[in-house]
Formats: C-alpha cells, structure tokens, sequence
C-alpha cells in the first residue's frame, strides 16, 4: 500500500451519472489486484476531508493505470467529476483483500447490478488471461449503466443481460433466471458478487444448495480504508463448525470475503 500522486488521464462523462477515471499511478497499478480498491482524495482543499474508496475496475500494468468507473452520489463524487487530462490527484493504494481464483477454477459466473458490476470486470479479464471461462450476468435500471460490455466481449466472455426498461428488458423477469437456467444444465466453479444484496443472497443459496464456492464484496462507509479507524466493522463468521462470529474490518479483512463467512447478513432478504 502506497500513498502516490497519479496523473488524471481521462476522466469522462458516460451519462447516466456513470463517469469512466484513468488514472497513471504506476506504483499502484504494479501491486493492485482485481478487488482491491484505492482511497481518492476528491480535491485539493480540506473539505471533504475524508478520501473516497473506489474499486480497481481496471488494472492495466503495463501502462502504469488504474482505472475507475464512478457513481455520482454526492459531494466528493461531484468533485471528482471536475478532474480533467493531466490534473493530479492523490491516492492510496491498493487497500483490502481482493477476488481469489482457485487454482482448480475452470468456470465462473460474475454477476452484478448497476455499480456493481464494475469491481468484477478486473476479475473476468484475469480470469479471462488464466483460460477459465467467464459468464457474465449483469442487470441495471437502463442498458446504459452496463459497464465493461465491449471489453468482456472481445475477451470471449459469455453474456447474460437484463435491464428494467429498454434492450434486454422482458425477456427474464431477474438476471439470476439465466444462471438457474445453466446452472440446471452445466456446471460452474466459483460465484462473484458485489453490492446487491438479493444478489448477495442468491449466491448463499447457491453455496448452501449446490455446495459453489461464491465470493462477495461488501460495501460499508470508510473513514480511513487502511483499518485504523474500525468505523467499518461487520461481523463475519470465523469458525464454520462452531458459528462463532467476530467483528472485522470491511476495509482491511475485506471488502471480499467468502458467501459462508457473511451469509448470515442475507438470512432476512
Ligand atoms: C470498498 C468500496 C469500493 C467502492 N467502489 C466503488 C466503485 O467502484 N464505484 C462507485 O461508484 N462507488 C464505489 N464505492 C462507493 C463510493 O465510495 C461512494 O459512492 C462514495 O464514497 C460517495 O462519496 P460522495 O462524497 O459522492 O457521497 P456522500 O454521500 O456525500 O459521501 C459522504 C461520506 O459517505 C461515504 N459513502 C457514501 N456512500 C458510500 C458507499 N456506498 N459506500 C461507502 N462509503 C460511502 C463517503 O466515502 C463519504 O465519506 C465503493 C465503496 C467501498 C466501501
Ligand atoms: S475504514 Fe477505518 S478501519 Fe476500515
């Protein structure tokens, strides 16, 4: 983990109130793992004070980028939109506990909503570069909130889309009718998530019924994102057997932590 200053290499608007942030930053993008995520200081003033954690959504090394794509929410997001071509900004990086690839992993399903879906498009390129197959399950309000679609196609990866109005709307009432549907035919290795919590709760009942291994990336407000502060504390189950539960840092122990771990936050969905 290193604080650097990055240069801003393109920072644009792809509506919807989605932007796309390159950012050169060498040092991180040699360490980032797809999962990771970095904490932007928005501005060069005080206010906000405190940085914004945003996941790798691409990780391109041999160009010394990181890349972003962001929601604009509120204050530090509006500020960050002002960025243009060769600003600095300052960040650090790469923080928490990012996406595992088992080694025996030969197929796996990424399925995400909305700003979801960014974190996991890192994920399907390395485990596009390992040979493993990639089914690509993503939904959002509008077809234009899909993010990475271009790139995961050229990268062979096999498409599931839904969106509430528009392309790809009615055809499935939810995303996850497409995986039920493959998953009644076919296999797969390991599940991904990130953000939705029916989502979240999909892939539990996919470990629980089906025994795949599925991994989920929380989200939870962070001060300090280097695990000082303990303001972004879950609580996790540690021990299997037992069910003993302890409180960890989403910042340090996560953001992604094993279905089995966090299943217990989607009992009640
Ligand atoms: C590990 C992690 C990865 C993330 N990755 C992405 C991503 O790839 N793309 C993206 O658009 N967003 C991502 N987010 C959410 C993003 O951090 C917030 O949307 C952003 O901080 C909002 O800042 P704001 O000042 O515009 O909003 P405000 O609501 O004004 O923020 C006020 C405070 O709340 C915090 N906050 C607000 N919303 C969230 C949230 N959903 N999660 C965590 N903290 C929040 C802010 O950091 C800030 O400290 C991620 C959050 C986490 C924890
Ligand atoms: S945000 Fe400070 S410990 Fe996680």
């Amino acid at each position: 983990m290193q604080q650097v200053t990055g240069q801003v290499v393109q920072n644009r608007d792809l509506g919807h109130g989605l932007w796309h942030l390159i950012v050169e930053a060498p040092e991180i993008a040699a360490a980032a793992r797809p999962g990771q995520f970095a904490m932007l200081r928005v501005g060069p003033r005080l206010e906000p004070l405190l940085r914004r954690p945003i996941s790798f959504y691409r990780i391109v090394k041999y160009n010394g980028w990181v890349e972003f794509i962001y929601k604009l929410v509120g204050k530090g997001t509006e500020i960050l939109t002002g960025k243009v071509p060769g600003d600095s900004i300052d960040l650090v990086g790469p923080l928490g506990q990012g996406w595992t690839l088992l080694p025996e992993t030969k197929r796996i399903g990424v399925l995400g909503r909305g700003i979801g879906i960014a974190p996991q498009i890192s994920l399907a390129e390395a485990a596009r570069k390992r040979g493993i197959e990639v089914h690509a399950f993503f939904s959002a309000r509008e077809p234009e909130l899909i993010v990475g679609l271009e790139l995961l196609e050229e990268l062979g990866c096999k498409m599931y889309l839904h969106s509430d109005r528009g392309a790809y709307s009615g055809k499935v009432q939810v995303v996850t009718e497409y995986l039920e549907e493959l998953l009644a035919r076919e296999k797969l290795d390991q599940l991904y998530t990130c953000g939705s919590r029916r989502l979240g709760r999909f892939l539990l009942d996919c470990w629980l019924e089906r025994g795949i291994k599925g991994q989920i990336s929380l989200e939870e407000r962070m001060a300090c994102g280097l695990g000082a502060c303990v303001g972004c504390v879950t609580e996790i189950v540690t021990d299997q057997a037992t069910g003993k539960r302890e409180y960890q840092r989403v910042c340090k122990e996560g953001p992604v932590f094993w279905v089995e771990e966090v299943g217990m936050l989607y009992d009640y969905c």
